[in-house]
């Protein structure tokens, strides 16, 4: 028997051969497409490729492409567990040609390994073409000499194969086998066509076109190829069954099913078995490429296929979470060809358990009611609405699990009062919300959440991506458009853009479209908690709601914003290190250029502890450790010992970053819940500086820090200024130090020593103990006044006393001079205070200064003035007063 893995392997090895490049599988999201919920086939990459807007990555390609189609446009959910062949999850295996060869080539390629390769009998193979499209009916009858009969033109869109209503598009011829007439049906185009009997095997596409809106509106550059086959079916084909549920991969997995649950796959219970075993594999690759369950978007139709498995593995009697258990049954089977299963494992069993863990607990009591109020209902009866939706809000029932349960009775649901009751309760809701005093120009924030839902932030995995535009806002208000020089913002159904939140800049970026669309994202912020808005200007072109933009965040920035957002957490947990464990975060912000982090701590950091802390958290970096994130519920995360803000607001679950060096019991260095977005290892962030730590409030420290190339320029400016300084000092940079606070001390000795020499000098010439300056007779009063430059002022008080006690009788004034300003003070003997005042003296001189005032006692008064030019005069205002006292 040739193996599933076996069939792959040979498929892209075939096509290796003759020069495709092997692509490997893109991840589930289809981040570059805004309007796939998931990849839903194997040219969903390449298309952009295609339509010439990427260069492809070789001319000729082959890959096997994981698909889901649950959610979207192509929903097979409802059918997964009943029939043969729908799947949630599917790989398509498909060989691409971006201008390279087209149809010749391309049927020869199927035709050879179909019928050379893989020996499949001719006989039981049978192919369409689109009605019109003569060339490939008439390649198809050169290459297999099929009869006409074999080759059936097909009127219909079967044959013509678009991606969406948007895209490139063509005609397709399709290869169907014979499974046998022991089976119903009839080949494609006859009335019995429904039948199981000629099953789909590949499909051919002649991409030739692009569409908007399902109308053709151009030709691709160049005429190219891309075929899909769906593994699980060709393996059936090959395995010699007919059914997709009894190939290798299924039976292991069944089989793994059967042996937990201890229920054989039979009557009943196959379906059960079924839609487990399709729907581990759907979540399980879901989960590897990082959808996790929630109650929106993408997330939430995980939720609904995890939750329509659990359902099933409780109608087989699983006593305990059954899904997690059967991933290792999975990774053995399709790990080898996904290594993403291998390396997402132990979160996806992580996942898979919480999440039956949760839903058991009110699963049985949603039962019971869906029971009681359908006791009474034969086949063809309708479950109200209003049950429908208490069993979706009380108990976590998504609505199609309600219709699966009931669909073995043949009871229908009332999806009108389903939507009704759902439409009531967000009333409600907006209701609260106006009441809670929320500011009311956020109203229009509401409008646009209700209406469009919350934006989907696809910014962990991709710093680009393409979205719908649902919603242009513009002074307030909502706009249908936006032409060049308008400033607006832009919401989009999904995006790689952050917005402003967790202390987190928003990013910027640009907003474009291949029409001529540039608009600058100035900003992302995020209202109500789940917008993002995309602030900025329309440079050039014009944007409507509705449009298809490319968003690309200027990635180089972001990567700083992660760095520095990375190191809040070393640097948190480094402080408590140190510090101890009353340290908590109080605050960040962390900007694409600098980060600062507040953190409760009641005195100032000490050299020593800055350096310790510096030390550690590059320590930190240089192991390079990665970061790992994972997914709990909050309790469980501090349960964990994840460091939770106090005074934050968490939902169902939280994302907790993993970030350090193990230590105790596997626990790395830093351990938080966060939503913002960080460095894949910590040696991304390069290098870390503190540059300040200071006081916020009493109780709190601010530190502000650099890392990668801002902490590097710090250092070199640092270095640089060191370098100028031993430059100027004729020394080294490493005997600068030693220098400077030679340099200093020598400078305290000089003060000191010309200090002396001023006051030696204003005592009497150059300190050799002769007599003052000589005295002045003013109408009998001895009078001394001196201009000493450079005196400091703090001599003024001390040599006036000297002069006091030297001239015995008389009165002194002196006006040093420092910078061009006058300190001013007089000094008078006891005996004259009846007679003169020195406060009145100084105000006189002070007047002559340019100043005004001064003050002290009559034996002793000082002042001073601006303009210390006019010294002179102020000794001779003073000699006038005198003389006048004393006329
Ligand atoms: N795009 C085509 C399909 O999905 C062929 O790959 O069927």
């Amino acid at each position: 028997m040739t193996s599933t893995n076996d069939i792959r392997r040979s498929f892209l090895d075939y096509f290796g051969s003759s020069d495709h490049a092997e692509v490997a599988s893109a991840p589930l999201v289809p981040f570059s497409d805004p309007t796939l919920m998931f990849v839903n086939a194997g040219m969903v990459p390449f298309k952009n490729a295609f339509t010439g807007l990427e260069t492809p990555p070789a001319p000729r390609a082959t890959s096997s492409q994981k698909c889901v189609r649950a959610g979207g446009k192509h929903n097979d959910l409802d059918n997964v567990g009943y029939t043969a062949r729908h799947h949630t999850f599917f790989e398509m295996l498909g060989n691409f040609s971006f201008g390279d060869y087209f149809k010749e080539q391309a049927i020869d390629h199927a035709w050879t390994l179909l019928t050379k390769e893989w020996g499949l009998d001719p006989e039981r193979l049978l192919v369409t073409v689109y009605h019109t499209d003569d060339e490939a009916f008439d390649l198809w009858k050169k290459r297999t000499g099929f009869a006409d009969e074999k080759i059936i033109r097909i009127p219909t869109k079967d044959n013509f194969w678009a991606m969406g209503s948007d895209g490139p598009c063509g005609p397709c011829s399709e290869i169907f086998y014979d499974h046998g007439d022991h089976i119903w049906g009839g080949p494609p185009g006859s009335p019995e066509e429904d039948g199981d009997r000629f099953v789909e095997i590949w499909n051919l596409v002649f991409m030739q076109f692009t569409q908007e809106n399902d109308e053709i509106v151009g030709d691709l550059p160049k005429p190219s190829i891309d075929t899909g086959m769906g593994i699980e079916r060709v393996a059936a084909v090959m395995q010699g069954v007919h059914d997709n549920y009894d190939t290798d991969t299924f039976k292991a997995l069944i089989g793994a099913s059967e042996s937990l649950t201890g229920v054989k796959a039979e009557g009943d219970n196959t379906a059960s078995h079924r839609v487990i075993a399709d729907h581990l594999r759907s979540t399980s690759f879901l989960l590897a490429d990082g959808v996790l369950p929630s109650n929106e978007g993408r997330g939430y139709v995980l939720r609904r296929i995890m939750r329509r498995a659990m359902r099933h593995a409780h109608l087989l009697g699983a006593k305990d979470p059954l899904m997690h258990r059967l991933v290792p049954e999975l990774v053995s089977e399709m790990g080898a060809a996904y290594p993403e299963l291998v390396r997402g494992q132990p979160l996806i069993q992580e996942v898979l358990e919480r999440e039956e863990v949760q839903f058991r607990r009110t699963l049985d009591k949603g039962l019971r009611l869906l029971d009681d109020a359908t006791a009474d209902m034969g086949e063809g009866g309708t479950l109200p609405g209003e049950t429908a939706f208490k069993l979706y809000d009380t108990y976590g029932f998504p609505y199609d699990l309600t219709e699966d349960a009931l669909r073995g009775r043949g009871i229908a649901v009332d999806k009108e009062g389903f939507d009704a009751a759902m439409a009531e309760q967000k009333a409600k809701a907006r209701e609260a919300w106006k009441g809670s005093g929320e500011a009311a120009n956020e109203e229009v924030w509401f409008d646009i959440a209700e209406r469009a839902g919350s934006t989907e932030f696809t910014g962990y995995a991709s710093t680009t991506g393409e979205a719908e535009v649902v919603a242009i806002v513009k002074d307030g208000a909502e706009v249908a458009s936006a032409a060049e020089g308008e400033e607006v913002i832009i919401l989009t159904n999904q995006t790689p853009f952050y917005g402003e939140s967790g202390g987190q800049t928003g990013d910027a970026g640009r907003i474009w479209t291949p029409e001529g669309l540039e608009f600058a994202v100035e900003t992302t912020n995020k209202p109500l908690g789940r917008l993002h808005t995309h602030v900025g200007k329309v440079g050039k072109g014009s944007v409507a709601v509705g449009d298809a933009v490319h968003l690309e965040i200027d990635a180089e920035r972001r990567d700083r914003i992660r760095a520095n957002h990375s190191a809040t957490h070393l640097v948190h947990a480094a402080l408590r290190d140190r510090l101890g464990d009353h340290v908590t975060q109080k605050g960040s912000l962390v900007s694409d250029d600098r980060f600062r982090f507040d953190f409760s701590h009641p005195k100032p950091m000490t050299e020593d502890d800055i350096a310790v802390v510096e030390a550690e958290v590059n320590a930190e970096i240089r192991a390079n450790e990665q970061v790992s994130t994972r997914l709990m519920t909050p309790d469980d995360a501090v349960a964990a010992g994840a460091l939770a803000l106090f005074g934050e607001k968490y939902g169902d679950e939280v994302r907790v970053l993993s970030m350090g060096s193990k230590g105790e019991g596997g626990r790395n260095y830093s351990v938080e819940l966060c939503g913002g977005t960080h460095v894949k290892a910590t040696g991304d962030i390069g290098l870390f500086k503190i540059v300040s730590e200071s006081a916020v409030s009493s109780g709190v420290r601010r530190i502000e820090a650099l890392t990668g190339e801002a902490a590097r320029a710090w250092l070199v400016a640092r270095d640089e200024a060191v370098r100028a300084i031993a430059s100027a000092l004729k020394t080294s940079p490493d005997e600068a130090p030693q220098r400077v606070a030679a340099l200093v001390d020598e400078r305290k000795r000089l003060e000191k020593e010309l200090a002396e020499a001023k006051r030696a000098l204003a005592l009497g010439g150059g300190g050799s103990g002769d007599a003052g300056p000589a005295d002045e007779d003013i109408g009998g009063i001895a009078f001394s006044g001196q201009v000493i430059d450079g005196l400091n002022p703090k001599e003024l008080r001390p040599l006036l006393d000297e002069a006091k006690t030297r001239m015995g009788s008389g009165i002194a004034a002196i006006c040093a001079v420092n910078d061009g300003k006058a300190a001013f003070a007089c000094a008078v003997t006891d005996d004259l205070t009846h007679r003169f005042s020195a406060v009145e003296l100084v105000r006189a001189g002070v007047e002559a200064l340019g100043g005004k005032g001064g003050g002290g006692r009559a034996d002793m008064a000082q002042g001073g003035g601006p303009d210390g030019s006019k010294a002179q005069d102020a000794l001779a205002a003073v000699r006038e007063a005198l003389a006048r006292e004393n006329a």
